[in-house]
């Protein structure tokens, strides 16, 4: 069998993310920003959920939510997380793991205010993983807040934010024939000046 190079260059990790997450856009036929989030307790149990992608760039990738969820305390308690995308029909996945910090309260009036009406009051009217004893109490909570706030925006919720991970590791996976798959995993080193990104394939 005649060795074959990795199809995923040793280049910056945010723009092969870029090139990828566009192929996802133009491919994927719902959500293509949907991503795992794993977050975990000071006692390091685990937990994950999906969330969707609202931003990246150099400086990280942001996803909002209810900081009173589970996943908000979690976070809360151990400020890392790690996420995943799984592009199924591309037959690629991309990790991406390290500390996380709150967005301002800017960035989060924005996105929130960049929502439809409808889900603005969905999620303010929601107590997020708190449990629900019938879903008419939620129907009342929105029909309450609907009451309050006739038209336009309604008021972000103060517990309702965004988070960025920075990340610190990158790994790419690409499927191959025969299993044989292809993956490249880029770490952040260094400090000031010297801080950069190294990359290193690794057995599938
Ligand atoms: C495709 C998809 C996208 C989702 N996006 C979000 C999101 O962006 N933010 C969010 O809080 N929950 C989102 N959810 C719901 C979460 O998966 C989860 O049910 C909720 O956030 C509560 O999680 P927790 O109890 O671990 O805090 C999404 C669910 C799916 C299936």
């Amino acid at each position: 069998m005649k060795a074959e190079q990795s199809a995923i260059p040793d280049s910056d990790p945010f723009a092969l993310f870029d090139g990828w997450f566009a192929e996802a856009q133009a491919s994927e036929p719902n959500d293509p920003n949907a991503m795992a989030l794993a977050t975990a307790t000071p006692g390091a149990a685990p937990s994950v959920r999906m969330v969707l992608l609202k931003g990246h760039g150099n400086d990280g990738f942001v996803f909002y939510t209810n900081a009173q969820s589970r996943k908000g305390e979690e976070i809360r308690a151990n400020m890392q997380a790690a996420l995943l995308f799984h592009w199924k029909s591309l037959r690629r996945q991309i990790r991406i793991e390290g500390p996380l910090e709150e967005v301002s309260a800017q960035m989060a009036d924005a996105y929130f205010h960049s929502r439809p009406r409808k889900s603005q009051i969905a999620s303010a009217a929601s107590d997020q993983s708190r449990p629900l004893e019938e879903r008419a109490t939620y129907y009342e909570r929105v029909a309450a807040i609907e009451a309050e706030y006739p038209a336009g925006d309604i008021p972000r919720p103060p517990h309702w934010t965004g988070f960025r991970l920075r990340p610190r590791a990158i790994e790419f996976w690409l499927d191959r024939p025969g299993r044989m798959h292809d993956r490249r995993r880029f770490t952040l080193s260094g400090a000031g000046d010297a801080l950069g990104w190294n990359s290193t394939l690794l057995y599938p």
